[in-house]
């Protein structure tokens, strides 16, 4: 299964064709917003970028990150969020990060109606506990924990798995031992789909690339050589010209004052 973030209506419209499905990562606290983590993003930025990528898109499942703080304190705290994210977007289901602790919070969303996508490993909203972005299940209780958290999280109703930035072979045994679909982002070529940050793969956000990503386009380069290319034309005087300009011909003169 293909997975890919976006974020803008435009973005979600050329990749509506090609993928099956388009996750409105809480990532574009980062990739939009210039955000240091994704700890600052708000229900609000999530419920108005969530209703532009479903506005167009027609073929593609959307599924909307839940931000840190509107899920955690209780199961009936989430499911207003969630309940607010589905209504207000119209997207297909929400994912949430956690493991054995959001399993009640799962079960909550899933027996009311909303479908949840799971997200373990390295979890950005917990950043600050991790101490970084580190590959994460270094250690034999690493593993153990992070597949105790898979399972849990399946076992609660999640109908499919992100598993991010793990060491091999931990996403390889998660996905055999799980019976909905794995999405690995720098988790390994054995999950059953992939997911990556739309800015990566295309060169938007060009600041450094994760060793996850493979990136297939070069867009801030070639955006930045565009706006260069139309501030020397404007500086020069070769931009606008008569071609640019309305101008009235047989057809849509001016009609004559009468008299
Ligand atoms: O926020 C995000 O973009 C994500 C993925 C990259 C999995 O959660």
């Amino acid at each position: 299964m293909v997975w890919l973030t976006a974020y803008s209506a435009p973005t979600a419209r050329a990749m509506d064709a090609h993928v099956d499905a388009i996750l409105v990562g809480d990532s574009l606290g980062m990739t939009v917003y210039g955000m240091d983590s994704t700890l600052t993003v708000t229900l609000d930025m999530m419920i108005a970028h969530g209703r532009a990528v479903v506005r167009a898109s027609s073929r593609a499942c959307v599924i909307v990150d839940m931000p840190f703080a509107s899920y955690q304190a209780s199961p009936a705290d989430a499911y207003r969020g969630a309940a607010r994210v589905m209504a207000e977007t119209g997207c297909a289901a929400v994912k949430l990060e956690g493991g054995v602790e959001m399993a009640e919070t799962i079960t909550f969303l899933v027996a009311r109606g909303i479908p949840v996508v799971g997200h373990v490993g390295l979890t950005p909203q917990s950043v600050n506990r991790f101490g970084g972005y580190r590959a994460q299940g270094r250690t034999a209780a690493e593993a153990q924990k992070i597949t105790a958290d898979a399972k849990a999280v399946v076992a609660a109703g999640a109908f499919a798995l992100v598993i991010e930035k793990t060491l091999e072979p931990l996403a390889r045994a998660i996905t055999k031992a799980v019976s909905v679909p794995t999405i690995g982002i720098g988790a390994s070529p054995a999950c059953d789909g992939q997911v990556l940050v739309v800015d990566d793969v295309t060169g938007v956000f060009d600041q450094f690339k994760p060793k996850f990503v493979k990136r297939y386009a070069e867009v801030g380069r070639d955006v930045s050589n565009a706006v260069a290319a139309y501030a020397a034309d404007v500086r020069a005087g070769r931009f606008p010209t008569m071609e640019h300009c309305f101008v009235a011909d047989k057809k849509n003169k001016p009609a004559k004052p009468k008299k």
